[in-house]
């Protein structure tokens, strides 16, 4: 017995040595962790294409948390658009698809907020082809509304301390049209982005989480 007490208690220690070791290594990466970049004027910008290859190529593959719709032909033409081409009318006739890093949508369903440095991108997709008045058409699965091209990228992201006057959250676009997207985007202004944000989700971290089922049911065990 007696022979097996001393490695048994150097194993211990040299185990306890690691564990302290591996504690104080880790304590300086505390350092908000984001996969935002911003340029030397604080816009944001791509990060790094060459190793990245485009940064479309990247949040693609995030964990892709809903698609709300606002097609057109719903919303009676009632705003102005921006499209080039005047096809549509409405502020938003598009697919929205939003992307959430995976270790940021495994923090918000541990914690119900989503960590410092999370980035939230909504893509927009155009309705494909449509063929009745509403955006529709008809495919073999039945009539209603499939993803037609890319249309542009809004994006927020939590920085309590650079984004403390709206309440944590930065909001960016990279335009509002197809591929390709601006290279950069400054800080949209309160009143374009954050205000309503700010009015209707302040509670729900800035983000509309009643859309998106994963974070929304994430209490829910069927
Ligand atoms: C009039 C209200 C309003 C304004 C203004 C607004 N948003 Fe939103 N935003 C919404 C709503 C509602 C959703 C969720 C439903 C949807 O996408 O249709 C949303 C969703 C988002 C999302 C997905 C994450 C989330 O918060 O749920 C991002 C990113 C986003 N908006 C960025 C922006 C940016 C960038 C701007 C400014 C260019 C902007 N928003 C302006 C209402 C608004």
């Amino acid at each position: 017995m007696k022979r097996y007490l001393l490695p048994t208690l150097a194993g211990l220690l040299f185990l306890a040595g690691a564990t302290v070791a591996l504690v104080q290594t880790k304590a300086p990466a505390q350092k908000t962790q984001t996969s935002a970049v911003f340029d030397s004027q604080g816009k944001m910008k791509e990060p790094d294409p060459h190793v990245f290859r485009r940064w479309v190529h990247v949040f693609r593959r995030w964990v892709f948390v809903g698609a709300p719709l606002t097609p057109e032909g719903l919303n009676n033409g009632k705003y102005n658009c921006d499209q080039p081409g005047g096809w549509t009318k409405s502020n938003f006739p598009e697919y929205h698809h939003v992307y959430i890093e995976q270790k940021n949508v495994d923090a918000y369903l541990k914690t119900g907020e989503f960590p410092e440095g999370t980035v939230i991108v909504k893509e927009l997709t155009r309705i494909l082809d449509p063929k009745f008045p509403d955006g529709s058409r008809t495919e073999p699965s039945g009539r209603g509304y499939f993803n037609g091209v890319y249309n542009g990228i809004d994006l927020s992201m939590k920085d309590s301390k650079k984004f403390a006057k709206s309440n944590g959250w930065g909001y960016f676009t990279f335009g509002h049209h197809p591929l390709p997207y601006e290279a950069t985007a400054a800080e949209a202004p309160l009143e374009t982005c954050a205000g309503c944000h700010l009015a209707n989700v302040a509670k729900t971290d800035m983000t509309w989480i009643q859309f998106y089922p994963i974070l929304r049911d994430k209490d829910k065990v069927k």
